[in-house]
């Protein structure tokens, strides 16, 4: 009996270090957003708290994570990624000022092209059934 109680201890104990580690990794991570940013050049933010919503939002429509466009040790150093997200964000506001300007217009988004990987789909899928 007293053997049970104890493994069953273990594995009380071992599901919570599995399932605060992830939380506790991102808590870490989190704390990109805890000063204020030194190299914007085309976001404007009042709050560094402001970004981490954007940024999330990237993630999500290239299906990458924080590493793909920055160095984790140094999150205002340039990448080649970096600068090319630089100009997709300037291009994805021309075409909310210039293009998408009907009223209630759906606003021009990352993952209106991206829609979860890096390299955009040109061509459409194969025709069915072929
Ligand atoms: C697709 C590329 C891309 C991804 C993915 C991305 N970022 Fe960024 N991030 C940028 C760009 C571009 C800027 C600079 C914007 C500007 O110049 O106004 C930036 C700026 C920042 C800054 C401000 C740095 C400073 O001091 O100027 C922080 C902090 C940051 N990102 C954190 C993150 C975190 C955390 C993630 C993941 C959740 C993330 N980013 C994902 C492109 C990206
Ligand atoms: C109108 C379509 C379109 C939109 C909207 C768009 N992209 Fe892109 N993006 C592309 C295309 C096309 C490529 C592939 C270019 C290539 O093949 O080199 C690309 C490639 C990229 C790359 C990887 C290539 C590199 O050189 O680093 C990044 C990073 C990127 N986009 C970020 C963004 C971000 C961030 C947004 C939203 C602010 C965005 N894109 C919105 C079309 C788009």
């Amino acid at each position: 009996m007293d053997s049970l109680r104890w493994s069953r201890g273990w594995v009380v104990f071992v599901v919570a270090v599995g399932l605060c580690t992830p939380w506790a990794l991102s808590q870490r991570r989190g704390s990109a957003f805890s000063k204020p940013p030194t190299n914007l050049k085309v976001l404007e933010v009042d709050d560094p708290e402001d970004l981490r919503p954007i940024m999330q939002n990237f993630d999500r429509s290239l299906g990458v994570t924080c590493g793909f466009c920055h160095n984790r040790e140094d999150w205002a150093e340039d990448t080649p990624h970096k600068e090319t997200a630089r100009k997709m964000i300037e291009m994805v506001r021309e075409i909310n000022a210039e293009v998408f300007t009907w009223e209630r217009a759906p606003r021009a988004t990352c993952n209106m092209c991206h829609n979860g990987s890096v390299y955009p789909h040109f061509n459409p899928p194969a025709p069915a059934g072929e």
